[in-house]
């Protein structure tokens, strides 16, 4: 994939956040994902690709846009996959909470796993956590190992958690084992990506969330050389039989590069709300200003993009960029 599409795919998620983030704590997560959605799908429109949605807003029948299938872009270029998430955290928007983000992720077509919309048990490290964590080894074990290949304490390590009654468990048997923990009520692919940057403070990532999410949040595992492991969870016999028509096996350990194959991904978010490595958007009265990330991985760059956007002078939810900061952290 060209480079410049990176910078493309920018202004695809600033268009997003700058129209969810109006809505924040309003209390209305339909309407922000909805206003979300239209800004995205109608940036995507002018990108040169030739993109097909693979995860996106639902089925066809379910979603009028970026649903599953649809094709996006000016159709030039070469075939890509698309996994979209314009508004990553609803109920953290409604509420003005932090961690909800507009995302994508981009790879040569056939590379994202085509993940049905059911649940997924996820373990996600940094590359502290490569060779080194197991999904199927007991949350002590990981935990130990992970803290001796971090050169910390276990009681120095932080692990963020959904906070569901499925996890009352691991929850406990971590506490016991003395680790710090960050549970959230929504939204577990920014902590996700936030276990790649050590100024986080964040460093695992455990438990079972969306699993359109988790194949989101493995493209940016794999731009920050991070690790992950994952499993789907169908729930019922339809589920179980979607899996099966994607040929995947029930039960199977999925590791990084089921959920995204080679070296030619790219990532890309905004901020909506404030998170661990990005403030949200802020509106003033000339100006707002987005915060995003651009990671690809087949050079590992990691680029910071600090816009701010003329509001007299925007054209429906995106505004002219006057100024980009891009801080490329390693290339
Ligand atoms: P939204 O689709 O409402 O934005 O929720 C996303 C999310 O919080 C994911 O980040 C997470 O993986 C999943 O939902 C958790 O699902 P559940 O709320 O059913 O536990």
């Amino acid at each position: 994939m060209e480079r410049e599409l990176a910078l493309e795919f920018v202004r695809v998620t600033e268009a997003a956040a700058i129209a969810a983030g109006r809505l924040m704590g309003r209390g209305d997560k339909t309407g922000a994902d909805q206003v979300a959605v239209d800004a995205m799908r109608n940036m995507l429109d002018s990108v040169n690709i030739r993109g097909t949605v693979v995860i996106g807003e639902g089925e066809m029948d379910e979603a009028p846009m970026l649903y599953i299938g649809e094709a996006i872009g000016t159709g030039d270029g070469v075939p890509v996959d698309i996994a979209v998430d314009p508004l990553e955290g609803t109920n953290l928007v409604s509420k003005g909470m932090p961690g909800a983000i507009a995302v994508m992720a981009v790879a040569p077509a056939g590379h994202l796993l085509h993940a049905p919309d059911m649940y997924m048990e996820k373990i996600i490290t940094g590359p502290a956590g490569r060779g080194v964590i197991d999904l199927d080894s007991p949350i002590e074990d990981n935990l130990d190992r992970l803290a001796k290949s971090s050169g910390k304490s276990i009681s120095d390590l932080t692990a963020v958690v959904l906070d569901r009654e499925r996890h009352y468990d691991v929850i406990r048997r971590m506490r016991q084992k003395g680790a710090r923990i960050k549970l959230i009520t929504d939204g577990d692919v920014s902590p996700a990506i936030a276990t790649g940057f050590p100024e986080s403070g964040v460093d695992l990532l455990i438990g079972i969330g969306g699993a359109p999410e988790g194949v989101i949040a493995a493209a940016a595992i794999k731009c920050l050389g991070g690790e992950m492991q994952a499993r789907l969870m169908p729930d019922d016999d339809e589920q179980r039989a979607r899996m099966q028509a994607m040929g995947l096996v029930e039960g199977a350990l999925l590791g990084l590069d089921d959920l995204v194959k080679g070296q030619d991904v790219l990532y890309v978010a905004t901020a909506i709300t404030d998170g661990d490595i990005m403030h949200g958007v802020r509106y003033g009265p000339v100006y707002c200003t987005t915060h995003s990330i651009v990671m690809r991985s087949r050079t590992g760059t990691i680029r910071f993009v600090k816009a701010m956007h003329r509001l007299d002078l925007k054209e429906g939810a995106h505004g002219n960029v006057r100024d980009e900061e891009e801080q490329a952290i390693h290339g």
